[in-house]
C-alpha cells in the first residue's frame, strides 16, 4: 500500500534490497551462461552448469517475492520535470525487464526438461520437469534461452545508460534513490 506522502521519493529498503540482489545475481548468471557454454565437456562443466541453473532458480523465486512486493508497494513517482515520453519509456523499460526476468528462467527450465536434464535445486529439492524429453525442441528451447539473454543485455544497458544519465546529466534524484543509506527526503516545508 502506498500510504506514504509524495515529497517522501524513495525505494522501500526491501525494493532496494530485492533490486541490488538479482540485479548481481542476474549480471552473474548472464556471465557464466555465457562462459560455461564454450567450457570443453568436464566434469567442472557440469558443475558450473548445476550451479547456473541453481542460481537460475533461486533468480526465479526471488523474482516471485520481488513482483509480490511490487504489487502491494507502490514505487515512487517519477519527477514531474521528466517528459510524457520519457516516462512512457521508463515505464516500458521496467515491465521489459520484468518480463525478461520471468521469460528467462522459464525458457531455461523447459529446456533442461526437453533436454531430460532434471533440476535438483543445490542437490536437494527436485524440480518438476515441465516438458518430456524431446532433443529438437530442446534445442530449439536453448536458442530462445540465449536470444533471450541477448535481448536482456541489450535493455539492461540502455537501463543503466538511463540511470547513469539521470545521474550525470538530469542531476535528478532517479538514481540516488534506488541506492542504500539514502536519507529520507525532508518535507518541502522543512529546510
Ligand atoms: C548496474 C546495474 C543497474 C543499475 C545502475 C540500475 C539502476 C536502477 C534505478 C536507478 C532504478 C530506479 C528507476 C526509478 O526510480 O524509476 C531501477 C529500477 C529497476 N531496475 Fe535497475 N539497475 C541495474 C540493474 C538492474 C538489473 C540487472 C535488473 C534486472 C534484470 C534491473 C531491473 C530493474 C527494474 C525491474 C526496475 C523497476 C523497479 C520498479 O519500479 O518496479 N536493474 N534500476
Amino acid at each position: 500500500m502506498n500510504d506514504k506522502p509524495h515529497y517522501d521519493a524513495h525505494y522501500t529498503t526491501t525494493a532496494k534490497a530485492l533490486h541490488w540482489l538479482m540485479a548481481l545475481l542476474l549480471i552473474g548468471l548472464l556471465a557464466v551462461g555465457f562462459i560455461m557454454t564454450e567450457m570443453p565437456l568436464s566434469p567442472k562443466k557440469l558443475e558450473v552448469y548445476s550451479w547456473h541453473k541453481w542460481a537460475g532458480v533461486t533468480a526465479f523465486v526471488l523474482l516471485l517475492v520481488r513482483v509480490s512486493w511490487r504489487i502491494t508497494h507502490q514505487p515512487p513517482p517519477l519527477p514531474w520535470n521528466m517528459g510524457k515520453l520519457q516516462q512512457v519509456g521508463a515505464h516500458l523499460g521496467h515491465i521489459a525487464l520484468y518480463a525478461l526476468m520471468i521469460a528467462l528462467p522459464i525458457s531455461g527450465w523447459l529446456m533442461s526438461s526437453a533436454k531430460g536434464f532434471q533440476t535438483v535445486w543445490f542437490g536437494v529439492l527436485p524440480i518438476p520437469d515441465l516438458l518430456g524429453k524431446d532433443k529438437a525442441l530442446g534445442e530449439l528451447l536453448e536458442e530462445v534461452h540465449e536470444s533471450l539473454s541477448w535481448l536482456l543485455i541489450a535493455v539492461l544497458v540502455v537501463h543503466v545508460v538511463a540511470a547513469l544519465k539521470h545521474h550525470y546529466i538530469d542531476k535528478d534524484d532517479i538514481l540516488t534513490r534506488m541506492l542504500p543509506n539514502r536519507q529520507r527526503a525532508q518535507e518541502p516545508t522543512e529546510q
